[in-house]
């Protein structure tokens, strides 16, 4: 796999002990492309490969605990991957056996006051909505623990693949607060307002298996076999017609939030669009000439 990091934007490197969460710091800095490639990444590791993105948050020895620096820097890999056309897929994992991410990291919280708090919550909010907004499938490769603002952000994901270890949760009642990142939002339209107001409230944890059960997650896989199994499926995703990717996740996304009547005539425009791109053709084409397609994304031919 090449590592990409000095070739996507990276954040503004902090020095020891400055004040992350004054001023501007929450805000997604947009540096110079000279600045750019000068840059790497501290807290994630990004890397590509055949149309495959592969975010990894990088802080195993925290259980990958989102600091405001590690929210930067995903929020600017984001950046990056919708510009780049090439980046077909998108995988976001944790580093380490343990956790994917263990949730917000708790060692900032005693210095926060109520407005440094709302700064902290919202580039929370903008990096995860800017993962949802992707137009590309985002798929959460969830290995470990998926707690608080980890849990948040496999939500903000396609579809979350699990390990059968993996647990799930929003603990943050237990620290006297409640999730920021979206949480009581994503949570409550996926699984319902009883199970989001259960996990919220108690700060309990669940397994993969009733994570699966609730609708949280898409497939619980042998721990052994996730990551070649989600990487598999990415690089299946890969190939397929972009035009119709793109539609498909925005006419769902989109749908979701409307009435049925309202969603099913987004899906009419979306689906004559698709009939538009090269793809279409050739995947009829293919199809009768008993053949593999070749997609390319591309409207024109
Ligand atoms: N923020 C900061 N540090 C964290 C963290 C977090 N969210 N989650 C774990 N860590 C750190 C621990 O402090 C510990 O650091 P240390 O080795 O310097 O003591 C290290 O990661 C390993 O965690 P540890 O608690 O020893 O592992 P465990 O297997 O006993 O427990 C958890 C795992 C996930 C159950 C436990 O770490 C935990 O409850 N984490 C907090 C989860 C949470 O409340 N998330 C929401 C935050 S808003």
């Amino acid at each position: 796999m090449e590592n990409c990091n000095p070739q996507v934007p990276g954040p503004p490197m902090l020095a020891a002990g400055e004040g992350v969460f004054s001023g501007d710091r929450f805000a997604l800095s947009s540096p110079s492309h000279k600045e750019s490639i000068a840059m790497s990444y501290e807290n994630i590791l990004y890397e590509v490969s055949d149309g495959v993105g592969v975010l990894t948050v990088n802080r195993p020895d925290v259980l990958n605990a989102l600091n405001p620096e590690t929210l930067s820097e995903i929020g600017h890999v984001v950046d990056a991957v919708r510009r780049e056309e090439s980046v077909r897929v998108l995988v976001i994992t944790g580093a380490g056996e343990k956790a994917f991410v263990a949730g917000a990291d708790i060692s900032r919280f005693p210095e926060l006051d109520p407005l440094q708090a709302r700064r902290f919550a919202q580039l929370g909010q903008d990096v995860f909505a800017s993962i949802e907004n992707l137009p590309i499938p985002v798929i959460a490769c969830v290995n470990g623990f998926a707690l608080g603002g980890g849990c948040e952000l496999a939500l903000a994901c396609d579809f979350i693949y699990a390990s059968e270890k993996a647990q799930f949760g929003q603990p943050e009642i237990n620290l006297g607060i409640m999730p920021g990142f979206g949480g009581t939002q994503r949570l409550t339209r996926l699984v319902g307002r009883a199970r989001a107001k259960d996990l919220c409230m108690t700060g309990e944890q669940i397994g993969a298996q009733e994570a699966r059960e609730w609708g949280m997650v898409a497939r619980v896989m042998d721990a052994d076999s996730l990551w070649d199994r989600t990487m598999e499926i990415a690089s299946a995703l890969a190939g397929k017609g972009a035009v119709a990717l793109r539609a498909t996740k925005q006419t769902i996304d989109r749908g979701t939030e409307a009435d049925l009547r309202t969603g099913c005539t987004l899906e009419l425009d979306a689906f004559s669009t698709c009939f538009a791109s090269r793809d279409a053709k050739e995947g009829a084409r293919a199809f009768l000439e008993k053949r593999k397609p070749s997609f390319s994304g591309s409207f024109t031919e």
